[in-house]
């Protein structure tokens, strides 16, 4: 089995790249993929960027160039819920594209018109997974299991978490992770979206970010190293 690992900053796949086995680099679009193994498990890791169109691009390279079965996701979120503490952890069990607004149109928030479906649901064999490892690592009262939002937007502001809470019931809220959720449903294949909170997504949010960013990015990176000894 092959595994597709992504992270959008170098924040998020440097300490995965560092470990892995790495055999061979393919560049694509002025994107990385690293092809090797990680503790003895076949894998191709790629530093996607920031927001969804990145995000999208390398999911669909990921599955159709390099044929990966599963695709993992690591990195950072803006926490929503306001139980959830930087450093914690959230796993997706679905997600949405917030900013898709066809609302002229009658339809509500997030949903893409002409399609059957715009909340895309990750595996949950994978969801269990990696919901284990956390709290094995984390404690289960750190572990957040629920619908992660995302974006082309960096949530500053308590207005849009309370507008993101009352019309998604998000967790966290990040720039990628409803892209990859969209085109792994498009392209039938497993997924799942793992975050660790590095702000929350308040007035506070930008200085947070720039402190916790390495911390929460290297939680996110034990979950998959935890997930990869057991797939
Ligand atoms: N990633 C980390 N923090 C975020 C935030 N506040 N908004 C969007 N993406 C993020």
């Amino acid at each position: 089995m092959l595994l597709g690992i992504i992270g959008a900053m170098n924040e998020e796949v440097i300490q995965l790249k560092e470990v892995m086995n790495l055999l061979e680099t393919k560049e694509i679009g002025g994107y990385n993929f690293f092809k090797g193994t990680l503790l003895n498990k076949e894998v191709v890791l790629v530093e996607c960027g920031i927001g969804k169109v990145n995000a999208a691009i390398c999911s669909t390279l990921l599955i159709q160039e390099f044929k990966v079965d599963k695709v993992l996701f690591t990195g950072v979120a803006g926490g929503l819920n306001p139980e959830i503490n930087i450093g914690d952890i959230v796993i997706s069990t679905d997600l949405v594209e917030h900013d898709f607004d066809c609302t002229a149109f009658g339809y509500d928030y997030g949903v893409i018109p002409r399609m059957e479906n715009s909340t895309f649901k990750a595996d949950e064999t994978l969801v269990n997974l990696a919901k284990r490892v956390a709290a094995n690592n984390f404690g289960s009262e750190r572990v957040f299991v629920g619908t992660i939002v995302s974006g082309d937007t960096f949530v500053a502001s308590n207005d849009k978490i309370k507008w993101l809470r009352d019309t998604f019931k998000g967790e966290c809220t990040e720039m990628e992770g409803a892209a990859v959720a969209h085109v792994c449903y498009v392209l039938g294949k497993p997924f799942v979206i793992i975050r660790s909170i590095s702000d929350k997504a308040n007035h506070d949010a930008n200085m947070n970010f720039d402190e916790f960013v390495k911390l929460a990015a290297q939680n996110s990176k034990l979950i998959i190293e935890g997930m990869l000894k057991e797939i």
